[in-house]
């Protein structure tokens, strides 16, 4: 009989990834458990106001949420009842003591595996979902082994979707992959979790590999990514400087399959709550084992991405006769990429402190990241402050000296910019950091554009 599931955990990963594996295996019981009581609430809620936004998970959640999918805070019940638990909760960097700004903060996790030390009656597969450094498999082991009634296998199944794309992703994965002990249970265990995949995924696509090789991987794939944007936004500066254009470059570039075309558009730097926080881990693992130039490569990845951002305002300075106070800038888009509400690390949360640094007049809009934008700069946009958040673009854009793209969303292309530019102060300025407006056409506007990695408009203050 197949194994019911249990994930603690139902943000992001949890949430999106249980729905997905609910839909394709309706004869098992799925189960997401929070200490959250207000994340599951809207889990449950009735108009499907569900936490996240993600598109296509609504349809998802509808279509299984109550038959076999199941959101509760009840996490004891759920894992007496689960064989397998999966474990998605959050490991932001540690903040504090050994490690601190760089390691990944294990409480939540630990926390976790005492609880289901705690509630198991019974043998458990326990599932790492969650980015978790190289042998942290080996101290949960020991933690759920130790003076254990019941044996405890721990596998890694790092997870490999994108926000905004989540549900493709788990539909239609490159990889799914599962690391696991290679003696009898550990062997048994990935055949148990390989079962759940199987139901939709190709089982060449599943691939399987030591616990410590899984744990890894997930490291090593997004410091990979998050270095191609840094690679990329570095050629974007030089582009700048000489008249190339960064999206000619990337274009012949990912022509040679060596290179590949993906992870190479220039823009405002990598955000999102994981690259920044593995790369770092990346660097602490490395400094760990004494790989102290391995350490500093990573890092120089993370630098590469804060000067972008820095280099955004220093261009929008410039362009804006070299004073900003008192000036409206409507920044077009919060979230740290399109199609979702996410602000976790978004570089538009940078560029809109350094902004209030210079006394910017900033309105702020975006279609789906307003609650979160609200709260992330609570600090600096509280009554008489100069942030506003604003719904409707073309009223954010009213009065404004700048439009500054943050966000690739579909409709900031499909706006009628003839408006924008009429109720704008002149001269009127974009600043499109995603590269994705139709720069010929704003400049037939009247617009003064700027670009990321071209189209130096002309003026020496435009570099
Ligand atoms: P998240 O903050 O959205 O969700 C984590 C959830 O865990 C929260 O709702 C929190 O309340 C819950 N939680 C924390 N401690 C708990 C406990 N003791 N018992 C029960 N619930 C508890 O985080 P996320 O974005 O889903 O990321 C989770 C993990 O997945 C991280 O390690 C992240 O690196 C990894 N990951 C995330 C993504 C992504 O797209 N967000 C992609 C791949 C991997
Ligand atoms: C990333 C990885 O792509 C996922 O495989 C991984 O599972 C996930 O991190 C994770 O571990 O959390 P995500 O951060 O959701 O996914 O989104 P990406 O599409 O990777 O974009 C990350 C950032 O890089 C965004 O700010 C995006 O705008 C930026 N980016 C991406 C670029 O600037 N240029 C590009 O060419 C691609």
């Amino acid at each position: 009989m197949n194994k019911d599931v249990v994930c603690i955990g139902a943000g992001y990963i949890g949430g999106p990834t249980m729905a997905v594996i609910a839909k394709m295996n309706p004869d098992r019981k799925i189960m997401v458990v929070d200490i959250n009581a207000s994340r599951i609430a809207a889990w449950n809620s009735d108009d499907f106001e569900l936490p996240i936004y993600e598109p296509e998970l609504v349809d998802v959640v509808r279509e299984v949420r109550g038959k076999n999918l199941f959101f509760s805070t009840d996490i004891r019940s759920a894992v007496k009842e689960c064989d397998i638990v999966f474990v998605g909760v959050n490991t932001p960097t540690k903040m504090f003591g050994r490690g601190a700004g760089r390691a990944s903060d294990l409480q939540y996790w630990e926390a976790t595996a005492r609880e289901i030390k705690e509630y198991a009656d019974g043998d458990k597969i326990v599932v790492e979902k969650s980015t978790l450094p190289v042998r942290t498999a080996a101290a949960m082991e020991a933690i759920l082994n130790d003076h254990a009634k019941h044996r405890f296998t721990v596998l890694s199944n790092p997870e490999f979707l994108a926000e905004g794309t989540a549900v493709k992703d788990l539909l239609s994965p490159d990889r799914v992959l599962i690391g696991g002990p290679q003696d009898e249970a550990g062997i048994a265990a990935i055949a148990e979790v390989v079962d759940i995949y199987a139901a939709w995924v190709p089982r060449e696509k599943i691939m399987t590999t030591n616990v410590w090789s899984a744990e890894l991987t997930k490291f090593a794939a997004n410091a990979f990514l998050a270095q191609r944007v840094s690679s990329i936004n570095a050629i974007a500066g030089l582009c700048e400087a000489t008249g190339a254009d960064v999206d000619e470059v990337a274009r012949v570039m990912g022509a040679d399959h060596r290179i590949g075309a993906k992870f190479l558009k220039a823009g405002p730097g990598f955000g999102g709550s994981c690259f920044k926080k593995d790369v770092l881990n990346l660097v602490y693992l490395c400094e760990t084992f004494g790989l102290h130039t391995a350490a500093e490569y990573w890092t120089q990845v993370i630098r590469m991405n804060e000067h972008q951002q820095e280099r955004i305002v220093s261009r929008l300075f410039k362009a804006m006769f070299n004073t900003l106070a008192n000036k409206k800038v409507a920044m077009f888009g919060f979230a740290f990429k399109a199609d979702t509400g996410d602000t976790r690390e978004t570089p538009a949360g940078t560029v809109a402190r350094l902004l209030n640094d210079e006394h910017v007049r900033l309105a702020i809009t975006d279609p789906k990241a307003i609650p979160n934008a609200k709260r992330d700069l609570a600090d600096i946009a509280g009554d008489g402050a100069g942030i506003v958040f604003e719904e409707d673009p073309y009223v954010a854009a009213e009065g404004a000296d700048a439009v500054l793209l943050m966000t690739d969303w579909s409709l900031y292309p499909a706006l009628d910019w003839r408006r924008i530019f009429d109720s704008m102060r002149k001269p009127a300025l974009v600043f499109d950091t995603r590269n994705c407006l139709d720069g010929e056409e704003l400049r037939r506007i009247g617009f003064k554009v700027l670009n990321i990695g071209k189209d130096i408009c002309g003026a020496p203050t435009c570099r």
